[in-house]
């Protein structure tokens, strides 16, 4: 991207921030929408009616990113509430079950399917991953008339390869379950065409590649299906109603069309100010060319660590390479360190070098973003290198 883009990020200059997977670095236009927000509300109490056309701007513009239609669109507050309010109104049956393969999930897209085990007597089926691969013909493997639902990450959170959403989507209709993506980790960094994917449910936060804040969030489901879902929480935005969102009208219950009525209460108004700007940026630019400059730099990293003769999981650049580049075996280890010491000592010596990356599933991640150049990617592989050297 030009220095134009990364000049809006001032965080971009105060170290080689290579952590989007966590948080993104907030440019300068989202602070400004945040700024403007809060002066409107502190000198004039706010409008309403104002803060929820920026919610519906933002429904639309983040339709217009996954090639979906609004009011196929729930406004969230998080990952996860998206995956539960879409898993939970699903008309489970004793004995249904889910496909999923835990190893690559974010504990978010965990729990809330042991959960409903319990609450509705379903089956969690686990499939193990193949390399760091969700792998397909295993998913299909697990699957039968009983699936309900599969749910995989778009790319996992690490080692961060890219799933075969198309293909499982594909098995999964064939056994008549839905498909449910955790796109945590790639919206705003990968073109998706829920479409084209035929996958049936999304869900996204806005703090990572979408480029704003925590507390905000999408739930795409597909139209002819959410029509038929009936939301276990409901509150006013939810609900077909031309009155005011105050009045109570008795009578006959409808839902909201679609995914509308998913919408639970007031929104994050706040949040919403500050996705409607990143929006408006990723638009400007095209997540096309996000996407094609993340993967190249990703791709340059890989190759330069493994030729250093560091464990890139996944090995060299290929297509199973979005935005985030691991190093290190995964599977064990926490959250703050690795299993192996030296993957511990290189993280030490890489964030003594000024570069900020994250530890996930016993794996150093390093996640490109939008504000990233090639000069960040050289300032790794010299520390690296340096750490190398040291060692011997
Ligand atoms: C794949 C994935 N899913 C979910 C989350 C977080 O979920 P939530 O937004 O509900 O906290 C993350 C990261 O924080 C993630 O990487």
């Amino acid at each position: 991207m030009n220095p134009e883009i990364r000049a809006l990020f001032p965080g971009a200059e105060e170290q080689v921030y290579l952590d989007i997977s966590a948080r993104a670095l907030v440019p300068e236009p989202v602070r400004a929408a945040i700024a403007d927000h809060l002066r409107t509300r502190m000198l004039r109490g706010g409008d309403k009616d104002a803060m929820r056309a920026v919610v519906e701007e933002t429904r639309s513009s983040f339709a217009g990113l996954i090639g979906a239609r609004p009011d196929e669109i729930a406004i969230t507050k998080n990952v996860s509430e998206g995956l539960n309010l879409f898993g939970t109104s699903l008309p489970w049956e004793p004995g249904d079950n889910v496909v999923l393969c835990p190893a690559l999930e974010h504990p978010n897209n965990i729990y809330l399917w042991h959960n409903l085990a319990r609450l509705r007597g379903i089956e969690v089926r686990s499939v193990a991953p193949d390399g760091g691969h969700v792998p397909v013909d295993a998913m299909r493997a697990a699957m039968d008339r009983r699936t309900r639902l599969v749910t995989i990450p778009s790319v996992s959170f690490a080692p961060g390869f890219i799933t075969d959403m198309k293909g499982i989507a594909a098995a999964a209709r064939r056994v008549g379950a839905v498909t449910l993506v955790d796109a945590a980790q790639s919206i705003g960094a990968l073109r998706t065409d829920v479409e084209e994917l035929g996958i049936d449910a999304l869900a996204v936060a806005t703090q990572k590649c979408l480029l704003a804040e925590y507390g905000f969030g999408f739930l795409y489901v597909r139209r002819e299906l959410a029509d038929t879902l009936v939301p276990v929480h409901l509150a006013r935005f939810g609900v077909a109603l031309d009155a005011h969102e105050t009045a109570y009208v008795d009578g006959e219950l409808r839902y909201a069309l679609g995914a509308l009525r998913f919408d639970v209460g007031n929104y994050n108004y706040l949040g919403a100010a500050a996705a409607g700007a990143a929006l408006e940026l990723l638009e400007s630019w095209g997540v096309g060319r996000v996407e094609r400059f993340v993967r190249h730099l990703a791709a340059d990293l890989a190759d330069r660590l493994a030729d250093l003769d560091l464990p890139v999981a996944g090995g060299r650049s290929g297509s199973h390479l979005a935005h985030i580049v691991c190093v290190g075996k995964s599977g064990g280890g926490r959250h703050y360190s690795a299993d192996d010491p030296a993957m511990n000592s290189l993280h030490r010596h890489l964030k003594a070098s000024g570069i900020r990356l994250a530890i996930r599933s016993g794996v150093l991640r390093f996640s490109v973003g939008v504000y990233n150049n090639e000069e960040d990617i050289s300032r790794v592989v010299e520390a690296a290198r340096e750490w190398r050297a040291r060692r011997g």
